[in-house]
């Protein structure tokens, strides 16, 4: 067993590292952290997890030694401190965008300050298993993924590895991301009666996750656009590729065969007929798949990829645990098998 702490653990991502973590066949959760709730059970965050644990939120300056650490803090958090969590475990994943950069002007260019701990960046290792497998088996500090990110990438990751991609057209990407997102603080645009039934264009361009899609997939020319529905767990990326050459349903097949072949947590969804042919992130609700699909205009050589996850899971929790896994040698796939909701 090796013992893992989280620091965040009041959060979203904290509540679905600790439903996964404290029923992880290897993992003892050792300590977890809220400043407001310090002293109080889980459940009184993470309602349904009441009587699965004996253990209190701690405040961070308690925090003791562990094997892994797990940073599920605010964005900006977690490179304030990093040398302090550092001293504190031999392996640290952050859930938050402080480290999945590799370059620091890119980080600022995207995040309006400078980062605050510029020669970390360097070691830690952009933690998608799918692209980044071995170097996070043998790392010791991993980032987390942007969950829009991660949907975006695994659409069109088949497509950049086959070479199929137009770079000068590059990829759009329209993302469509429901409301747990954006973490439990509550602000203007999440107040009910503004949130509930819109379907609201909130970043067009220039969103931060551009930088990440950009530096995995190894192409400049990625748009994002966002747009906020009304689901609460749920991404889904729809990206629209112009093929440099001509493309058939066969090679697609082939292009995404062979990208996720033997992949635990990605799925191919493509189907002739009936209602689920393409992803649709409502039926991954709890769990660690990304489900990823497309569709051919021939007429005009416009490939539609699409990829659909949870985003509190395969875009946060469930792919930290995943990497977790990886870091300590365990089967991939411990803790993570419950397959989605449904109906839901
Ligand atoms: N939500 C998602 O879908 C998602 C997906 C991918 C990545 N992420 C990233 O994961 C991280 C956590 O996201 P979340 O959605 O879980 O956020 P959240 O629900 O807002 O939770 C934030 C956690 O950080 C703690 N915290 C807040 N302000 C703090 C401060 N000033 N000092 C110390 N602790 C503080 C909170 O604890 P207290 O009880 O003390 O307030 C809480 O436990 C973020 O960096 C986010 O970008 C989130």
């Amino acid at each position: 067993m090796i013992r893992v702490s989280i620091v965040g653990g009041s959060g979203y991502v904290g509540g679905e590292l600790l439903r996964i973590l404290l029923k992880h066949p290897h993992v003892e959760v050792r300590q977890v952290t809220s400043e407001r709730l310090a002293g109080q059970w889980f459940h009184r965050a993470h309602p349904h997890l009441r009587g699965l644990s004996d253990l209190r939120f701690v405040p961070m300056e308690k925090l003791e030694a562990c094997d892994v650490l797990v940073l599920a803090l605010p964005h900006g958090r977690a490179m304030r401190s990093i040398d302090r969590w550092a001293r504190l475990a031999d392996r640290i994943i952050d859930c938050s965008a402080d480290f999945r950069l590799r370059d620091p002007t890119v980080y600022e260019r995207w995040y309006g300050t400078p980062h605050r701990a510029p020669a970390w960046l360097d070691r830690f290792v952009y933690g998608l298993p799918e692209l980044n497998r071995e170097a996070i088996r043998n790392a010791r500090y991993v980032s987390g993924v942007g969950c829009n990110a991660v949907a975006t990438i695994l659409a069109v990751w088949p497509l950049v590895r086959a070479g199929l991609v137009d770079s000068g057209r590059g990829i759009i990407a329209e993302v469509k991301a429901g409301s747990s997102e954006a973490g439990r603080q509550a602000g203007p645009a999440s107040h009910h009666p503004e949130r509930s039934r819109s379907i609201r264009s909130y970043a067009p361009v220039g969103h931060r996750h551009t930088a990440e899609v950009q530096m995995a997939l190894g192409l400049e020319a990625v748009h994002l656009s966002m747009t906020a529905v009304e689901t609460v767990r749920g991404v889904l990326a729809t990206c629209h590729v112009f093929s440099k050459r001509p493309v058939t349903e066969r090679d697609l097949w082939r292009a995404y065969r062979e990208a996720y072949a033997g992949e635990p947590f990605v799925r191919i969804v493509h189907e002739r007929t009936g209602l689920y042919r393409h992803p649709d992130p409502k039926v991954l609700v709890g769990s660690n798949y990304a489900d990823v699909g497309w569709a051919l205009d021939e007429q005009t050589g416009r490939i539609v990829a699409f990829g659909a996850i949870d985003n509190l899971m395969k875009g946060a929790a469930g792919n930290a645990v995943q990497c977790l896994n990886l870091m300590c040698g365990f089967d991939e796939r411990a803790g993570l098998d419950a397959p989605g909701l449904y109906p839901v």
